[in-house]
């Protein structure tokens, strides 16, 4: 390499340079294809567990069976008199819980202590999947079992801490409402969730000569991955090398790595030789994260007006006794809507359920979906559109401390939806029949809080005239592999075809990892910036000035000079690594992506079933960076929403809280015929103040609040409110029965 640059930013403030606007390959924002889909759709895009290397054997976890106690000893004799087991693996540094991703450290575990039934407490290995399986399912335990457990978040007796950090208290709620002219005061429950990825956590773990662990895996965010690997099998992070080049999802649950990545690497580095981990479905259900359950309580009042006076928000969710991830649901209560009176209020019941963790958008999509609700109820009790409910009580400044709003076109997105949608054919509750069929519409806003990640990425023109980008960045089927492509290809004027993106390999610098909505800005930040290094050392060797110089297609032109970027590298490459650093910037403004879901639902009358029948997003998110991945993302978080909304609900048993439906057959989500047609828009938008691109997060948005306009529609074609998630037939059913008991609708709104 004949130069070595780094190129590094901090958010300090605003990048107005737009760089990407100044370009002109035309890549960005195109629906340009993912390059990765040929490999996917052909079988060569290998996952985790497609890959076993020569001699692996396999383990399977052991689950407890008791919700609450410890494991006194392991019937490890008995395990291994079977055919083919090589061992049994458990002790100190076998992780049972899933680690979160955020320390970058495993999590501590007093060795057996068992805190909710099915948590894995041991692997078992044997020459075959088969004969693994049998073992660990057969293997006898014995347990010293407490009986003080606790299953119900809403129990008397169930611990509840409130931590200091999460209450906020502004004003006088109460008196507010006992003054204001209109206020709700309701509440919502939602459910328990799976984050369900198609690919099952699995890891397959290896170890060198020289005590260094290889470990491919399911895995969304390798640089913290690889650090809690090597705490947890204690060695330093220069021993662990992890790949994830291809992820079938991981909404969360691959965010930290999960039980079975500790339990290969152990269990290889024992038997010296590759163990591959690779959970069942059930497995994924139980021993990964789900999402909290929450209940969510209202107190909404608003002046004669519709203004708001009063915004009050008080929540339980649950986790496990000492974890410290709580399902975050008042983030967006904090800067979304007016009003003086403001108050907080957050609670966590310690519960022997499965782990609770980030599940897509953690706070936002359970958050939403009640304020959304809650606010469609306040819109009607002031006799308002619930539009212009929410036009009328967007602050000017957040309403809590004052700082000032980053981009935000909700008021738009609200009303370019409602052109497209045809709102204005929207009729009062229960007016609109089709034979037995009852039509409503619906709105809810999106919001979700614009997170950034450190990321360093490097880039390298090639002899051959094309650009290699490495970073250990994953592709959890978000798109990251097309939108790194269009940057790369963007800043260095090439076509897509002489662009190759490298992911999913800690020998990479390490990129943001998925998480978050943050990986498509800050992993590409880093892009960006190494391709401006790379494009000053294409000025070098030109003797141009960089403000001079031009890139498309190939070329290079400055002034009167015009060169093939092959003949600029023909001496070498060039090579820079870009170093994105979110700074104060986040402190400085409310940077958040917005939008506006519309829905429109037939309910039937005698039966209570809801039939979606069509959706429309409009969004704001920044620069859009691939037309067709962004709809993507979007079309699927709507597509949850119809799942959070109507179908969707993890059972937990009350008497043991073991997870009832822990597979895909009993667990339902939206399948082709639940998911209507869905139409999504994007409004242009330039962010300075997120990064160099101009864009904000783009993943987890579709889902927020895409329930609630559904929930709300529901209420507009029948008049049933339903406040207890999921909105199945039967509680729409009895709610119709509870109404015309009552002598049908009351006058409409
Ligand atoms: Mo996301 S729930 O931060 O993968």
């Amino acid at each position: 390499m004949s130069e070595t640059i780094i190129r590094q930013l901090e958010m300090t403030g605003p990048d107005e340079r737009r760089l990407l606007d100044l370009t002109s390959q035309n890549l960005i924002g195109t629906p340009m294809l993912r390059p990765d889909g040929p490999l996917k759709v052909a079988g060569r895009a290998t996952y985790a567990a497609e890959n076993l290397p020569e001699g692996a054997a396999f383990g399977v976890l052991v689950r407890a069976t008791i919700p609450k106690g410890r494991v006194v000893s392991l019937d490890e004799d008995g395990a291994k008199a079977n055919e083919g087991v090589l061992g049994v693996f458990s002790g100190e540094a076998f992780l049972r819980n899933p680690a979160q991703g955020g320390a970058g450290q495993a999590p501590v575990q007093p060795d057996g202590e068992v805190s909710y039934l099915g948590q894995p407490i041991a692997l078992v290995v044997a020459e075959t999947y088969e004969q693994a399986r049998h073992a660990a399912y057969t293997m006898a335990v014995d347990y010293a079992q407490e009986q003080d457990a606790a299953f119900d978040p809403e129990a008397e007796d169930t611990p509840v801490e409130r931590p200091d950090a999460k209450q906020l208290d502004q004003g006088n709620l109460d008196a507010a409402m006992s003054a204001a002219a209109h206020s709700v005061d309701v509440t919502y429950r939602t459910t328990p969730d799976s984050s369900a990825p198609m690919e099952p956590h699995a890891s397959v773990a290896s170890w060198d000569e020289e005590g260094t662990l290889t470990l491919r895996g399911s895995y969304q965010m390798l640089q913290l991955n690889k650090k809690e690997l090597a705490d947890a099998v204690g060695v330093g992070p220069d021993k662990v090398r992890m790949l994830a080049p291809y992820v079938g999802g991981g909404f969360g649950s691959k965010l930290g790595i999960a039980p079975e990545a500790v339990a290969a690497a152990l269990a290889a580095r024992e038997l010296e030789r590759p163990v591959a981990v690779v959970m069942t479905r059930q497995h994924v259900f139980e021993m990964t994260v789900r999402r909290s359950e929450t209940r969510q309580r209202f107190r909404l009042c608003a002046d004669a007006d519709g203004r708001l006076s009063g915004f009050g928000h008080e929540s339980r969710v649950s986790n496990l006794p000492g974890e410290s991830f709580s399902e975050p649901v008042a983030m967006t209560s904090h800067f979304l809507y007016s009003g003086e009176n403001r108050q907080v209020a957050h609670e966590i019941a310690r519960v022997n359920r499965t782990c609770a963790g980030s599940v897509r958008a953690p706070g936002e999509a359970p958050g939403l979906m009640a304020t959304e609700c809650a606010m469609d109820e306040l819109a009607e009790a002031c006799g308002l559109d619930p539009i212009e409910f929410r036009k009328r009580n967007l602050p000017q400044t957040q309403p809590e401390n004052g700082t000032a709003y980053g981009t935000r076109q909700l008021a738009e997105c609200l009303e370019q939806g409602a052109a497209r949608f045809g709102w204005d054919a929207r009729q009062a509750r229960g007016a609109r029949r089709e034979g037995e069929w009852l039509i409503g519409l619906g709105v809810a806003t999106a919001a979700r809080t614009n997170m950034s990640s450190p990321a360093k990425a490097r880039v390298t023109l090639r002899e051959n005239g094309s650009a290699l980008v490495e970073t250990d960045m994953t592709d959890i089927g978000t798109g990251t592999y097309s939108i790194l492509t269009q940057i790369a290809g963007e800043m260095l004027g090439l076509p897509p075809e002489r662009v190759e993106v490298r992911l999913g390999d800690t020998d990479f610098p390490p990129g943001s990892g998925s998480g978050g909505s943050w990986g498509a800005g800050s992993t590409g930040s880093a892009v960006l910036l190494a391709c401006e290094a790379v494009r000053e050392g294409i000025c070098l060797r030109m003797g141009v000035r960089p403000g001079e110089l031009s890139l498309k297609d190939g070329e290079a032109v400055a002034g009167n000079q015009r060169a093939r970027i092959e003949e600029l590298t023909a001496d070498g490459p060039i090579a820079a690594t870009g170093d994105f650093k979110p700074g104060t910037a986040s402190q400085q403004r409310i940077l958040a992506s917005y939008g506006a879901h519309f829905a429109e639902v037939a309910v039937n009358a005698v039966t209570g079933e809801p039939r979606v029948r069509r959706m429309l997003g409009v969004f704001s998110a920044g620069r859009i960076l691939n037309a067709r991945t962004a709809r993507s993302q979007c079309l699927g978080g709507m597509i949850w929403g119809v799942g959070e909304a109507l179908l969707e609900d993890l059972v937990h048993d009350p008497r043991d809280g073991h997870i009832v439906n822990h597979d895909l057959a009993e667990y339902h989500v939206p399948v082709n015929l639940d998911a209507p047609e869905i139409e999504i828009a994007f409004l242009e938008e330039r962010e300075d103040w997120a990064n160099p691109l101009q864009s904000k997060g783009i993943g987890e948005l579709g889902i927020c609040g895409a329930g609630a306009s559904l929930l709300n529609a529901i209420y507009n074609a029948c008049g049933v409110r339903i406040r207890d998630l999921p909105a199945t037939p039967d509680k729409i059913l009895a709610g119709l029965i509870e109404q015309e008991a009552k002598g049908g609708l009351p006058a409409a709104v």
